[in-house]
């Protein structure tokens, strides 16, 4: 796949793992970091044989300890508006891919890591993880989607504890609140991650896109238009040859083997 100069890009039989690799500066997310980031997300769009998106930090200290705070000491109003929208836009193309994604949380998520890892689907992490917003301790507010997907997750009053605090919480308190799914060892993260990773791939891929689009598109309406909607890709699955692979290997006994 794709070099960059700041993040890795591999794609390992369907699982594309996206590791932001700046360990010096506990991979902060300065311009470049981003734009490599929307480039590799590009990239992975673009590659029928990727299934799953992972996204990881390098080394053993943390996952991405937010937007460069160096970088972002002289901004003016205009500057920081298009870093937060350079910040958005890369995100979103993460919340938006077709395949499903995860963040393996390896340890500090602060502002614009927890912003990284609030954009995949599903939040693994290892007993390191640490995860907070701290923002407004720094004369700023989240800035790359945490103000609404922050809310969307844990619920807008835990979000907004979380924010006007800026405090950073431990991975077993992220549990508590569903901002991590799940947390392991941290000898077992990248297993974990393969595994589940594995399990999503042995479903039928149009069926995972298609609840995935569901779910994402349906939040944002209200509920009968969201049924409606539901309907309506239930129904198109119906025209894929999966349908009948996945219910004849039921009828028959057997195990699907998906296109
Ligand atoms: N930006 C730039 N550099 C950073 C950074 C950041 N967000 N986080 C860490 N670094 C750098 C440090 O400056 C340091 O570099 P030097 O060796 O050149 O001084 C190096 O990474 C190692 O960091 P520390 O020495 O601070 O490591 P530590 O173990 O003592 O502390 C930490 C770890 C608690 C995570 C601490 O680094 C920290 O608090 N970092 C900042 C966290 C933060 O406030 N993040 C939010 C940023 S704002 C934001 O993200 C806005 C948004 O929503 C878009």
């Amino acid at each position: 796949m794709t070099e960059f100069n700041t993040v890795l890009l591999e794609n390992n039989a369907g699982i594309a793992t996206l590791t932001i690799n700046q360990p010096k500066s506990l991979n902060a997310l300065s311009s470049e970091v981003l734009s490599d980031i929307s480039a590799a997300v590009d990239a992975v769009a673009a590659d029928t044989s990727a299934r799953v998106l992972v996204i990881t930090g390098a080394g053993d200290k943390a996952f991405v300890a937010g937007a460069n705070i160096k970088e972002m000491l002289p901004l003016s109003p205009e500057e920081g508006e298009a870093l937060s929208k350079l910040g958005n836009d890369t995100f979103s193309k993460i919340a938006n891919l077709a395949i499903p994604s995860i963040a393996a949380v390896n340890g500090f998520a602060l502002g614009g890591g927890s912003e990284l890892a609030l954009s995949a689907d599903i939040r693994i992490g290892s007993t390191a993880a640490r995860l907070g917003q701290p923002e407004v301790g720094l004369g700023i507010i989240p800035g790359f989607g945490g103000t609404q997907r922050l809310s969307r997750i844990v619920g807008i009053a835990k979000a907004k504890e979380l924010i006007y605090t800026g405090k950073v919480i431990k991975a077993d308190e992220a549990l508590s609140i569903g901002l991590l799914n799940q947390v392991v060892e941290v000898e077992e993260l990248a297993e974990t991650v393969e595994k589940l990773a594995k399990a999503i791939m042995k479903q039928a891929p149009n069926s995972v896109a298609a609840s995935k689009e569901a779910i994402d598109k349906g939040i944002e309406m209200p509920l009968a238009d969201a049924l409606t909607l539901e309907a309506k890709y239930f129904g198109e699955q119906f025209a894929h040859e999966n349908q009948t692979i996945g219910m004849t290997a039921f009828v028959e006994k057997g195990k699907p083997e998906f296109k």
